[in-house]
C-alpha cells in the first residue's frame, strides 16, 4: 500500500467518491490527509484495510468506529503525534503501527479484545492507553519510548498466543501478573538498554505456567515461579542474571540454551526431568559450578557445554541421545564425574579439562587471558569448533518475532 503510485491513489479516491458507504466500510482505503479520512469517518464497522500514511497527518481520530474486522495500518507518518480510536470495542482484525517517529500517544480506551496489535518503531511513544484490554492474540511492542509508568497493555492479559517486547530502551521492568499461558512465542530482548548504558529489564511472570517458545535476553531479574512446561525451546542469552532459577519447570520440548550470561553463577532447575532437544551451556564467564539439574534424566539432543567449569553435576541423567561434548578450561575439572552421563550417551562423547579455548571469550571473541589453544588440543578443537558453530546457530537469538 505504501508504494502505491499517485495515479493509483487517485483511482482509489475516485472509487471511494462514487461508492456507497457500505462499500467503503469494506474497501482498501489510503488515508494521507484529513480529507481522505472523511470517506470512512462514518463507518462503525470496518472490514477493509485502511492504510494511514503521509507527512500531512498530525492527529488521527475515528470516533465512529466500534468494531474492526479488517485492519488498520499506520505507517511512516513523520508528524503524526496522536491516534485515537475512542469507541473501538472489539476487533477480530489487526492494528499495526510502523515507523511513526513522532507518535507519542495511542488511545483506545474501550478496546477489550483484538486479534493482533503491533507497534514497531515509535520511539516517541510514551502513552499506550488500553485500559479495558482483556484479550490479545498477538502483541508486539518494539522500539518504542515506553517506560515503566502507566498501565502497559500486557499487565492485565490472562493469555496470549505470541508476545514480543523488544528494544524498548526506557523499559526496565516488565510485569505480567495475570498472564497464565502463552501458546506461542515469548520474546523479551534488548529492553532497558538506554543506548548501551543500561543493563536490561526485569521480567516478572508470577502466574505463567506454560509457554511454547521462549527467548529471553538482557534481563536483570527473572521471576517465573509457576512455570511448569516449555513445549518448544527456552533460551537465556546475554542476561545480567546472577541466578537463573526456574523452580517448577518439568520439561523443555526442544533446546534449553544458556549462553553469554556474563554474571551468571548459579543455574537451578530443581524439577526439570527432560529436555527434548539439546542442553547448551556456553560462554558464561563467571559460571564455574553447574549443579542445578538434580532431577534431569533425559536429554534427547546433544549435551554441549563449554566454560570455566570446576564442577558439573548431572546425577540423574540416564540417557543422552545426541551425544556429549563438555569442555572446561579449568584444570580442576574432573570428567570422571560425568562418567554415567558419558555411558548413557548414544552419540559421540567428548569430555576434556584444561581446554583453553573453552574459556568464555571477550567481546572480540578472543580468549580472556589472551592465550591461544595449545597444539595438543588442536585436533579436538577443530571438531569442537564445528560443534560450536552448530551450538551458536541453535542459540542464535532473534529480537523480533
Ligand atoms: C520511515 O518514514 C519516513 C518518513 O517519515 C520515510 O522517509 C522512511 O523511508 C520510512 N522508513 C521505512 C523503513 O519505512
Ligand atoms: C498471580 O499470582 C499471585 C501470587 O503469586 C496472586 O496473588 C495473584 O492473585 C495472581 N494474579 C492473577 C491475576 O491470577
Ligand atoms: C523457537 O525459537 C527459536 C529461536 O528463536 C527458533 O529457531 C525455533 O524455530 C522456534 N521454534 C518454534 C517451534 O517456533
Ligand atoms: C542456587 O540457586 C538456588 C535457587 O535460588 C538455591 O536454592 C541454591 O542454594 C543456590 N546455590 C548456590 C550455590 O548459591
Ligand atoms: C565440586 O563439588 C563438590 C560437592 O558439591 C565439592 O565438594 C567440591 O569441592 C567441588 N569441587 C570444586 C573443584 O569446586
Ligand atoms: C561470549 O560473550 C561475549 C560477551 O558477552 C560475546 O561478545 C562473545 O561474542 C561471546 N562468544 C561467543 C562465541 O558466543
Amino acid at each position: 500500500m505504501a508504494r502505491l503510485t499517485s495515479a493509483a491513489l487517485l483511482l482509489i479516491s475516485a472509487a471511494i467518491a462514487v461508492t456507497a458507504q457500505q462499500d467503503t466500510c469494506a474497501s482498501q482505503v489510503l488515508v494521507s490527509s484529513d480529507g481522505d479520512l472523511s470517506s470512512i469517518a462514518s463507518c462503525s464497522t470496518f472490514s477493509g484495510t485502511a492504510t494511514i500514511t503521509g507527512a500531512s497527518l498530525n492527529t488521527v481520530a475515528w470516533p465512529a468506529l466500534k468494531s474492526l474486522t479488517g485492519s488498520i495500518k499506520v505507517v511512516s507518518n513523520p508528524h503524526l503525534t496522536t491516534l485515537s480510536l475512542e469507541n473501538l470495542q472489539s476487533s477480530t482484525g489487526s492494528i499495526s503501527f510502523f515507523n511513526n517517529t513522532q507518535l507519542s500517544a495511542v488511545n483506545m480506551p474501550r478496546l477489550k479484545s483484538i486479534n493482533s496489535l503491533d507497534i514497531i518503531t515509535a520511539p516517541s511513544l510514551r502513552q499506550l492507553s488500553l485500559p479495558s484490554i482483556e484479550s490479545v492474540n498477538t502483541l508486539k511492542v518494539e522500539d518504542t519510548g515506553l517506560d515503566n509508568s502507566g498501565n502497559l497493555p500486557w499487565s492485565s492479559l490472562p493469555k496470549v498466543s505470541d508476545l514480543g517486547v523488544s528494544n524498548n530502551k526506557l523499559l526496565t521492568a516488565i510485569d505480567m501478573p495475570s498472564l497464565k499461558a502463552i501458546s506461542g512465542h515469548l520474546v523479551i530482548a534488548a529492553n532497558g538498554l538506554m543506548e548501551g548504558q543500561g543493563k536490561g529489564a526485569s521480567l516478572h511472570l508470577p502466574n505463567l505456567t506454560s509457554v511454547s517458545n521462549c527467548t529471553l535476553r538482557h534481563l536483570t531479574d527473572l521471576q517465573v515461579p509457576s512455570l511448569t512446561a516449555v513445549s518448544s525451546s527456552l533460551s537465556f542469552d546475554e542476561t545480567n542474571l546472577q541466578t537463573i532459577n526456574v523452580p517448577l519447570l518439568k520439561s523443555v520440548g526442544q533446546t534449553l540454551s544458556i549462553v553469554s550470561n556474563n554474571v551468571l553463577r548459579n543455574i537451578s532447575f530443581a524439577e526439570l526431568t527432560s529436555i527434548g532437544g539439546a542442553l547448551l551451556i556456553a560462554n558464561n564467564t563467571e559460571l564455574t559450578d553447574v549443579s542445578g539439574f538434580n532431577k534431569l534424566k533425559d536429554i534427547s539432543g546433544v549435551l554441549n557445554m563449554r566454560g570455566a567449569f570446576n564442577n558439573v553435576s548431572l546425577p540423574a541423567v540416564t540417557a543422552v541421545q545426541g551425544g556429549m561434548s563438555v569442555l572446561s578450561s579449568s584444570k580442576d575439572f574432573d570428567c570422571s564425574t560425568l562418567g554415567k552421563v558419558k555411558a548413557s550417551a548414544r552419540g559421540k562423547t567428548v569430555c576434556q579439562a584444561q581446554v583453553k579455548a573453552a574459556k568464555p571469550t571477550n567481546a572480540d571473541g578472543s580468549d580472556i587471558d589472551g592465550a591461544s589453544v595449545g597444539s595438543s588440543a588442536t585436533a579436538v578443537m577443530n571438531t569442537m569448533d564445528k560443534l560450536w558453530v552448530a551450538a551458536a546457530v541453535l542459540s542464535s537469538m532473534i529480537y523480533v518475532l
